[in-house]
């Protein structure tokens, strides 16, 4: 098999894509880590090569991917920028026509989030975004699938303090999808793209989300059941390195946590600046739950990866794991 095997292409550039099967994408990938015997024993990459695209470093994204194409029987192929023609001698829409012909889905870490627009508009296959400098879809779905099993998918207060980035972007929206509230705490002049909240306010209003943005921390960690938080200084703003003095007082330390809930979990999408937006104390303390959002990334982009590039054996398997398990 060459390529994806479902009706339309569907591609995933923001977490917003998969809409209202989120939940089942996570469900299954819980059943999938919980029991690998029922779950892994199918391929449905069989035969298929997937090609991923690096422009910025990753330890996560792209071990996470390689060995979770391996699981689904699918053969993994890391493209790392300085090897490829891309960005030299080559355009994102030849790059994305060229691959289309080899490979059933292509996953991509950018800088420009147009730039995957752009590839997933001129590719005939499934499109991952694996992190642009907008939205990383990838790391919420691997968030909301962690958040789920630690505390179920009852009504929640999720905290974010930190920069208005990618991947709150994509946290607010899964949040909002999934119903979750969620409070982010953010720097004056650091607040997430307005186009971004907007679409999760329009979701929001349909699943009964509560969404709050506050410059206080201590405001959005109240009573939170999750506290999450990123480096203050994304891949590709390294030239912005003075924007750390405009964080102080954004730090995760033990007394910001004090105001959460008792059994709050810490999230951090990794990698950590330790010392800078979390202490030592507080990432390696009994409620960090940090290593299990990493392991969570291989889980949930398996299911997506099934989901978006052979949706009949998902379709199949989704409603076998039903019967099973519910
Ligand atoms: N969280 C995350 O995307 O990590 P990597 O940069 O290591 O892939
Ligand atoms: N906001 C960070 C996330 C890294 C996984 C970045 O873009 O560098």
């Amino acid at each position: 098999m060459l390529g994806h095997t479902g009706d339309d292409m569907e591609s995933l550039l923001s977490i917003d894509d998969l809409k209202e099967d989120l939940e089942k994408i996570l469900q299954w990938a819980i059943v999938m880590k919980s029991d690998n015997e029922v779950a892994l024993d199918f391929f449905p990459l069989d035969g298929m090569s997937i090609g991923s695209i690096y422009e910025k470093p990753s330890t996560r994204t792209r071990v996470s991917f390689e060995v979770g194409i391996d699981k689904l029987g699918g053969n993994s192929l890391t493209l790392l920028k300085g090897d490829i023609q891309l960005g030299k001698s080559e355009s994102v829409a030849d790059t994305a026509n060229v691959l289309s012909r080899y490979l059933g889905g292509i996953t991509y870490r950018c800088f420009s989030h147009d730039d995957v627009v752009e590839l997933s508009a001129n590719s005939s296959v499934p499109v991952i975004n694996a992190l642009s400098d907008k939205h990383h879809p990838c790391q919420a779905a691997a968030d909301l699938m962690t958040i789920m099993e630690k505390k179920g998918t009852d009504k929640l207060k999720i905290a974010w303090v930190g920069d208005g980035n990618n991947v709150l972007h994509d946290l607010v929206l899964a949040s909002a999808i999934l119903g979750f509230d969620i409070n982010w705490a953010i720097p004056k002049g650091y607040e997430p793209d307005e186009d971004v909240i907007n679409r999760a306010k329009e979701i929001a209003a349909k699943t009964g989300s509560k969404l709050m943005e506050t410059n206080d921390p201590i405001e959005a960690v109240k009573n939170a059941d999750v506290v999450y938080t990123d480096v203050f200084v994304s891949m590709g703003e390294e030239h912005l390195k003075d924007k750390m003095s405009d964080f102080d007082g954004f730090q995760i330390n033990d007394d910001l946590v004090s105001n959460a809930k008792e059994d709050y979990i810490f999230m951090h999408c990794l990698p950590a600046h330790r010392g800078e937006e979390v202490t030592d104390s507080v990432i390696d303390s009994k409620n960090s739950v940090v290593f299990d959002q990493a392991e969570n990334r291989m889980w949930s982009q398996m299911s997506i990866l099934t989901y978006l590039i052979n949706r009949p054996a998902w379709d199949t398997y989704y409603e076998m794991l039903e019967i099973n398990f519910n």
